[in-house]
C-alpha cells in the first residue's frame, strides 16, 4: 500500500479501557514502583540516618511502613481488578481474549507478527495470546508476593489484621520452609516483576509504533483507533 493510499484509510475511535480500568492500572503501577524501591531499601539499607543525640531515628521502620502501606494499596487494587475481570460488563473484551488463547492459529500468527513475517491476527478480545499468558504469569507472581509479604507482615504486627492472619500465614510459612525462605522468594519475585515491567513497556511501545492504532493512548484516554469497517 503506498503512502497516499495509507493516508486515505478511514479510522474510527473506539473505547478500549474504561475509567475504572485505567485508574486501577496507574494505581497499581505507582504501587509497584514504590514497593520495588522501598523493598530494595529494606533488603540493603543504604542510607545512614543523620547522627544526633537522639538514638531513635528508625529509618528502616519508616521505609518499611511505607512499603506496607503501598503493599495494602496493591492488595486492594488487585482484588478490585480481579472483580472487574470476572464480573464487570465493560471488561467483556478482556474475557473474550480467552477465546484467542485456546486458538493455535492465532498463536502462530501472533508470533509471526512479532517476527515481522505475518500480519497481526484478528483478535476476539483485547489481549493477544502471548500478552494474556504474560499477564497470567504476572498475576501468579503478584499473588505469591502478596502472600509472602503478608507472612512477613504478621511478624511485624501481632494485633488487628496481623493477629487475625497469623495462623493461616504461619501454616504457609512452614510449607515454604521457614521465614528465611519466604524472604528469599519475596526478593526473587521482585526481580521477576522488574523484568515484566521492562518487557511490558517494550511491547506497549512496539505495538503503538507498528500497530499504528494508538495502543499507548488507550491506557491514558481509554480510546484506541481502528480501521473503519
Ligand atoms: C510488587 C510487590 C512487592 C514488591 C516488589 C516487594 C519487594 C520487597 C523486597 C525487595 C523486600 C526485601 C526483601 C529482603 O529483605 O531481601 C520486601 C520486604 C517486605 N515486604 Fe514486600 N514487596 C511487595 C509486596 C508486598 C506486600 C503486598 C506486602 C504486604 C503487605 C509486603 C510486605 C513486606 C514486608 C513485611 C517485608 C519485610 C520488611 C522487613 O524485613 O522488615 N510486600 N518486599
Amino acid at each position: 500500500m503506498n503512502v497516499e493510499a495509507q493516508e486515505n484509510v478511514e479510522m474510527e475511535q473506539e473505547l478500549e479501557f474504561a475509567a475504572s480500568y485505567r485508574w486501577q492500572h496507574w494505581i497499581r503501577a505507582v504501587s509497584i514502583v514504590v514497593l520495588t524501591v522501598t523493598g530494595f531499601y529494606i533488603a540493603v539499607p543504604f542510607l545512614t540516618p543523620a547522627v544526633n543525640a537522639d538514638p531513635t531515628n528508625f529509618m528502616q521502620s519508616l521505609i518499611r511502613s511505607w512499603h506496607i502501606i503501598f503493599g495494602f494499596v496493591l492488595i486492594s487494587v488487585i482484588i478490585f481488578k480481579s472483580y472487574l475481570f470476572i464480573f464487570a460488563k465493560n471488561t467483556e473484551m478482556e474475557r473474550k481474549a480467552l477465546k484467542d488463547v485456546i486458538n493455535p492459529k492465532i498463536w502462530i500468527q501472533q508470533i509471526g507478527y512479532y517476527l515481522l513475517v505475518s500480519k497481526h491476527p484478528k483478535l476476539n478480545g483485547v489481549y493477544n495470546p502471548l500478552q494474556f499468558m504474560a499477564y497470567v504469569t504476572f498475576y501468579i507472581a503478584i499473588f505469591v508476593l502478596i502472600i509472602t509479604g503478608l507472612i512477613m507482615y504478621v511478624h511485624d504486627f501481632h494485633q488487628g489484621l496481623g493477629g487475625f492472619l497469623y495462623a493461616p500465614m504461619k501454616s504457609i510459612e512452614v510449607m515454604m520452609g521457614g521465614l528465611a525462605n519466604v524472604r528469599v522468594i519475596h526478593h526473587i519475585l521482585t526481580w521477576g516483576i522488574m523484568l515484566f515491567v521492562v518487557g511490558h513497556m517494550y511491547m506497549a511501545i512496539y505495538n503503538a509504533v507498528f500497530g499504528k492504532e494508538g495502543a499507548m493512548d488507550a491506557i491514558f484516554s481509554g480510546m484506541k483507533w481502528h480501521k473503519k469497517h
